[in-house]
């Protein structure tokens, strides 16, 4: 362990510290090179890039809490919920931004959570999962003191249909399913699974954390996409990231409703306080407005069809990664994705210890329990052959597996 820090008596000089930092930041994970396959979505685009740097800096400094003081982040913010709202085809005020997945998640919980107490009077709501919903579902659950209940997913890692609805009660404030869930880039049976919750006047939630800035262009480049959006009776709500596939740096996310009506149970107001009225949308009371802005930019900057160009690319790279793997001998993918992420594992190889000669090869590719995660980003076209080479490599000689856990995310200090 190193020696805990402290704050420096005299102050450090600002070239010196850049330096550090620069040194620093040379040790991280290497996305620009194409070696990540999470964690940040490589557009390989330099121009829109920089051009979204450029808007964050204008707004580093600017705080989002008080809208009216900001009429130009005010009207951007807007502006975003709207776009969202027409390409998951809801109302244009019916949503709001947050600083990510996870923000977004708690929120349409909280909201579902509220509905059910105060429209259907149930005092303790369920939240009802598949299995291989986002964790933040179960942090959501653990932070509103609700009771989560987990369903087992089916062989094909989608929702289980007759194993959730044996799971609903009198008691479900809120069924889920992800388009895609993370693990394994499957969409689970929305259309299904909807239609179950609306019968029973349930709220629904598709987490499109992951999908949403990218699924509308995978179908209109006339893939087969399973419906998933407002378009589905009975989907009331619908988080979906800006920061993944939309191309913005992180701090950007939106939640969305069927229903304004639904969005004023996140709303909160407080007037208790010798400071005045309160008003907040989101969870966090300051807010950094340069996610707003960037998010704003870079979907005017990129507009349909760049979102199109890019999902062609995503497309074509992920096709040529599985195919590659699969040609592999002894290599297969444990699901058949639905978009640009997906596991693969093997049933006679030692798939940890193929793990480990791609992390010596400089790749990093997460570990699940069913083998080994990649999400393909632009960047990642560059980088087929070679990896899938390196790959090929490490599977003609690997030694034994060094036993690295399946993670993800972590904590500092633990
Ligand atoms: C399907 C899905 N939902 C939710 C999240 C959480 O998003 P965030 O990490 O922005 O909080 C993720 C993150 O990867 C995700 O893949």
């Amino acid at each position: 362990m190193t020696d805990a820090a402290r704050i420096p008596e005299h102050g450090r000089d600002a070239k010196e510290l850049l330096a550090d930092i620069e040194a620093r930041h040379a040790e991280d994970i290497d996305w620009r090179g194409g070696r990540a396959f999470s964690l940040v979505y490589n557009v390989d685009d330099h121009e829109h890039e920089e051009l979204i740097e450029q808007v964050g800096l204008r707004y580093l400094h600017d705080n989002a809490l008080n809208p009216f003081k900001y009429p130009s982040v005010l009207q951007m913010e807007l502006d975003v919920i709207a776009m969202a709202a027409q390409l998951l085809g809801t109302q244009p005020d019916a949503g709001s931004m947050s600083s990510g997945g996870t923000e977004s998640i708690f929120l349409a919980v909280q909201v579902a959570r509220d509905h059910a107490r105060t429209v259907r009077g149930i005092a303790e709501p369920q939240l009802l999962t598949p299995s291989t919903a986002h964790p933040a579902f179960a942090k959501a659950a653990k932070y509103l003191d609700i009771e989560h209940i987990l369903v087992p997913v089916g062989d094909d890692g989608r929702a289980d249909v007759a194993a959730t609805e044996a799971a609903i009660t009198d008691r479900t404030g809120l069924i889920v399913g992800s388009a895609p869930c993370y693990p394994y880039g499957v969409i689970d049976p929305i259309t299904d699974l909807a239609a179950m919750a609306m019968e029973r006047e349930i709220l629904f939630h598709t987490d499109a954390c992951l999908g949403g800035w990218i699924l509308p262009w995978w179908e209109r480049l006339g893939e087969d996409v399973a419906p998933w959006d407002f378009r589905v009776p009975g989907v009331t709500s619908i988080s979906a990231d800006i920061h993944k596939y939309g191309y913005t740096f992180k701090g950007a996310s939106t939640v969305l409703y069927k229903s304004r009506d639904l969005l004023q149970l996140q709303f909160f107001w407080y007037d208790e306080w010798p400071g005045g009225l309160y008003a907040s949308g989101t969870a966090a009371g300051t807010r950094s407005a340069a996610p707003i802005a960037g998010a704003w930019a870079a979907i005017n900057h990129l507009g349909e069809d760049g979102y199109l160009r890019l999902t062609e690319i995503v497309r074509e790279t992920s096709h040529r990664l599985q195919a590659g793997i699969e040609a592999i001998d002894g290599l297969r993918l444990t699901h058949q994705p639905d978009l640009s992420l997906f596991e693969f594992g093997s049933d006679t190889l030692d798939i940890g210890a193929i793990g480990d000669v791609m992390d010596d090869r400089g790749w990093n590719l997460d570990r699940q329990q069913g083998g080994l995660h990649l999400m393909i980003s632009p960047y990642h076209a560059r980088i087929v052959d070679r990896f899938l080479a390196d790959l090929a490599d490490a599977v003609a000689a690997h030694g034994e597996s060094r036993g690295v856990e399946a993670s993800y995310g972590g904590l500092p200090g633990a």
